[in-house]
C-alpha cells in the first residue's frame, strides 16, 4: 500500500461516511475511484442474483449485464473466494470481453450479509496492477462492506 493508496482510502471512507445504501455507496465509489486512478477505463460492481453475476454501477464504457459464477475472470474469482489479478486478459482462458480495450485486470469478491459480489477494475495498460494494488482494493471493498454495514 503506498501513501497514494491511503490517501484515496481515507477519501473514500469520508464519500461513503453517513450513507448506508448498497447501491449509492456503489455508485459514489465507482465514481470516485475511476476518476482518482490512472490507466482505468472500466471500474464499478457486479452483484450475485442466483447463479449469475448483474451488472451494477460502474464508470466506464457500457458492460456485458450478466457473467456467468465460476466463468470469466470475475466469475471465477467470486466462486473461488478470491482475488484475481489478471496481467494479460488475453491469456487468461475464459476470459469475458466487454471492452475491448481492457487488457489487465483485477477482481476482489465480497460475501457481505446484504449484499454479494465483486469490485472489477480495467486497465488498457498490460499488468497495469500489482500485488499492492490489489491489496488496495480488497481495502476499498473492506470499507464497501462496513458503510452499508447498519
Ligand atoms: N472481463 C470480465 C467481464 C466484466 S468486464 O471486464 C467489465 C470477466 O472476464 O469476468
Amino acid at each position: 500500500m503506498n501513501s497514494n493508496h491511503d490517501l484515496l482510502l481515507q477519501q473514500l471512507a469520508a464519500l461513503l461516511k453517513g450513507e448506508h445504501d448498497p447501491l449509492a455507496n456503489a455508485a459514489n465509489l465507482s465514481a470516485f475511484l475511476y476518476h482518482s486512478l490512472d490507466a482505468v477505463n472500466w471500474l464499478g460492481f457486479y452483484f450475485q442474483q442466483g447463479d449469475e453475476l448483474v451488472l451494477g454501477p460502474f464508470h466506464g464504457q457500457p458492460a456485458c449485464t450478466r457473467l456467468p459464477i465460476g466463468q470469466g475472470v470475475c466469475g471465477k474469482a467470486f466462486a473461488n473466494k478470491q482475488s484475481l489479478t489478471v496481467a494479460d486478459v488475453s491469456k487468461f482462458s475464459g476470459h469475458i470481453y466487454c471492452d475491448t480495450a481492457s487488457q489487465s485486470e483485477v477482481v476482489v469478491p465480497f460475501y457481505h450479509d446484504k449484499m454479494t459480489g465483486v469490485l472489477d477494475v480495467d486497465s488498457p495498460d498490460l499488468n497495469r496492477f500489482d500485488q499492492q494494488d490489489t491489496a488496495f482494493f480488497e481495502q476499498v471493498v473492506r470499507i464497501y462492506g462496513d458503510s452499508i454495514s447498519h
